[in-house]
């Protein structure tokens, strides 16, 4: 493998640039992002898809910088809300809605919902000279009563299936072995191995 290969990462949150830097540069690969650029807009995900937001954002960076470009949207899926929020995950509780917000709206429209089956299903969209799709779901349920501390966004009442704790009561290394985005980075991972 050429280890002059890059990669460009299309995002400027650096918890998402290092998860990935660290899975990509074992295989060989240079991984530049967003926060090497400066003065350039962030996209405006206004797609009605995951697969849309992941495409659109791959699709303007690789314009701009000529690079094959990753980029990803991830949604949490709730049966009982006919798979709300789904791609409006970020902005359920409003445009400018913290994570605490959308947990909140969350929790109140699932007062009396008994069927709390949920899942987070994060797409990353690969465009190179192709463009490629690639899933990561992990199932779960929407507990009532949030709990733990780590993690970021519904955390706190996702219980993943077939585990006791929340993704906040697990440590990040635990998380990323189950998680949506982990299995779908899985997934780049191993595309990439065999491509480059
Ligand atoms: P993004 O596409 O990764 O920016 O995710 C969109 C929204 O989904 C975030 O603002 C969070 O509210 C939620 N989200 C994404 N990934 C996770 C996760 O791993 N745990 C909890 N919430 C998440």
């Amino acid at each position: 493998m050429d280890d002059q290969t890059k990669i460009f990462l299309a995002s400027g949150n650096p918890d998402k640039v290092k998860e990935l830097k660290h899975m990509l540069e074992p295989l060989g690969c240079k991984v530049v992002s967003a926060l090497d650029y400066s003065g350039i807009d962030a996209v405006e995900e206004d797609q009605p898809t995951l697969e849309g937001n992941a495409l659109k954002k791959a699709r303007f960076w690789r314009q701009k910088t000529g690079l094959p470009t990753l980029a990803d949207d991830t949604g949490l899926e709730v049966d009982a809300l006919g798979g709300e929020p789904g791609v409006l995950s970020a902005r359920y509780a409003g445009e400018s809605a913290t994570y605490q917000d959308n947990v909140t709206r969350l929790l109140k429209n699932m007062e009396d919902k008994s069927d709390r089956k949920a899942r987070f299903r994060t797409v990353i969209a690969l465009a190179g000279e192709e463009e490629t799709l690639f899933e990561g779901v992990c199932e779960g349920e929407i507990i009532r009563n949030p709990r733990g501390a780590g993690g970021f966004g519904y955390d706190p009442v996702f219980l993943p299936r077939g585990y006791n704790e929340t993704f906040s009561e697990m440590s990040c290394a635990e998380k990323n072995t189950i998680s949506h985005r982990g299995k779908a980075l899985a997934r780049v991972v191993e595309f990439l191995r065999i491509k480059l």
